[in-house]
């Protein structure tokens, strides 16, 4: 079977892909609020729909949270499992968006032509790339040139919680010989990356409590302790002056960037000034001994994700608050153990109450951090091909995102994952116009063909 015609289809057929797309984007799956139940089922119905339309097996699987789609189809070559999310950040501040998140359009820009709206990126643009690219393979083939597996899980963007019971229950019916996964992006928004990497994450609430209602600041003020100034205080010991996360133990398990690693993070020439000057910075937050590459691939961090507490209506009003709560996550590298950082945290917290006030705890998800295994045939016969579609050699690069089934996929399945995706770094995914260039998928389409036919060899 010849790729040159397929590559030709999906050139003709690009305003069809565009229009399934639309079709998906138009669905407000926001997994993490329960508002949006019905709609993260809408869309699982809408994947298996549009597998069954091109001749693939496909169910929608319940769980606890939300569904998960998996399809299945025969060809000659090897196995792969493709993994996607169909679940999307919620939207807000919508106040932000210059359009509805969940009516999507084209739009030109200086940068050339986009498609705009939530999760057009992040990751149903990216999903439909593999999709399409299928589509395109059983139509001008009648087969396709490796037996594949489709999963699509939608609770991704909140912590994956029906996940590990889902691998370990349908393990027979999941593992193949190599995963892929499109839900990252090219390098410096031009070339072509297979990620090595991703960072863990572990996700934690805190909730103080001080007095057992809010009270007037002028009555009580001075003499009531004030939760918020607990919690500022708190978290604003998380980081030492030179960057460092101040939690006992929290360095356990961070390994030194080998020196291979580094030499080829070397030669990839990042421009550290860009990176933070396209975002209107210009001074590296994080550890003052490392590189702004290294604090984002190879470094675990701290982020205050969100505060709430006390008055933040319009106007002023003198209130000294109950309770004030705060969302922090870390994100992790190397060995360190996502249980072993909350517990730390925790401790850390309690130590620093005064007295009177309260402190609970929710947990958020935890994930170790990814090492994928690049003596993976698909590696190489994906960055063979990559360079024809792109322009660039493919690079072996790292992530500072976490997505976590790569991990559950290797220690579950025994299954080696592949990471490679066609966002860029200004796609604004997780944030207000979110966009994915009409570039990003028609080359990313394309890409999914040259790397089947080169897995199938
Ligand atoms: N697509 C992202 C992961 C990503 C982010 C890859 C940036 C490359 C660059 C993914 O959907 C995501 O945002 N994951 C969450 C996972 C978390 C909620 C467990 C993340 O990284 O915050
Ligand atoms: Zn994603």
């Amino acid at each position: 079977m010849s790729l040159d015609p397929v590559l030709t289809r999906i050139d003709e057929d690009l305003p069809a892909a565009m229009d399934r797309l639309f079709d998906l984007l138009r669905i407000p799956s926001i997994s993490t609020d329960p508002a949006y139940k019905a709609d993260c089922e809408r869309a699982a119905d809408w994947l298996v729909a549009d597998l069954a339309s091109f001749g693939i097996e496909a169910s929608k699987r319940p769980t606890p949270g939300h569904p998960m789609v998996m399809g299945h189809v025969k060809g000659d070559g090897p196995h792969v499992l493709f993994y996607g999310h169909y679940d999307v950040q919620p939207v807000d501040p919508l106040e932000l968006w210059d359009r509805d998140p969940f009516d999507p359009q084209i739009e030109d820009t200086p940068k050339g032509r986009v498609i705009r709206g939530r999760g057009s990126s992040d990751d149903k643009g990216q999903l439909m790339t593999f999709v399409e690219a299928c589509r395109a393979w059983k139509a001008e083939h009648g087969a396709l040139p490796c037996s594949i597996t489709f999963f699509f899980e939608g609770e991704e963007e909140s912590g994956s919680p029906s996940l590990l019971p889902f691998l370990e229950e349908n393990a027979n019916e999941l593992k193949a010989d190599v995963a892929l996964i499109c839900d990252t992006g090219l390098f410096e928004s031009k070339v072509p990356s297979i990620m090595t990497q991703l960072r863990g994450l572990c996700g934690e609430e805190i909730i103080l409590t001080g007095p057992d209602k809010d009270l007037h600041s002028g009555m009580y003020g001075g003499a009531a302790m004030n939760p918020l100034r607990v919690l500022t205080r708190i978290l604003g010991n998380l980081h030492d002056d030179q960057g460092r996360i101040q939690v006992p133990h929290f360095y356990d398990g961070v390994p030194d960037l080998p020196e291979d690693i580094a030499a080829q993070w070397d030669a990839l020439g990042f421009d550290h000034g860009a990176f933070l000057g396209d975002v209107g910075l210009s001074a590296p937050a994080g550890e003052q001994d490392k590189t702004p590459l290294e604090m984002i691939w190879s470094r675990p961090t701290a982020e205050i994700n969100g505060m709430i507490g006390g008055y933040t209506g319009d106007g002023f009003k003198t209130v000294l608050p109950s309770k004030a709560s705060a969302k922090v996550s870390f994100r992790l590298v190397g060995q360190q153990d996502p249980h072993a950082i909350r517990k730390n945290f925790r401790a850390w917290v309690e130590a620093q109450l005064p007295s009177d006030v309260t402190v609970s705890f929710k947990e958020h998800g935890a994930s170790p951090a990814g090492q994928m295994q690049t003596t993976h045939p698909a590696f190489e016969a994906a960055r063979g091909v990559l360079g024809a579609e792109w322009g660039h050699e493919a690079a072996f690069t790292g992530c500072g995102g976490s997505i976590p089934v790569a991990g559950y996929f290797k220690t579950i399945l025994g299954m080696d994952t592949m990471l490679v995706g066609w966002a860029k770094d200004d796609d604004q995914i997780h944030s207000p116009n979110e966009k994915y260039d009409v570039e990003s998928f028609h080359k990313g389409i394309r890409s999914w063909a040259r790397i089947l036919d080169a897995i199938a060899g």
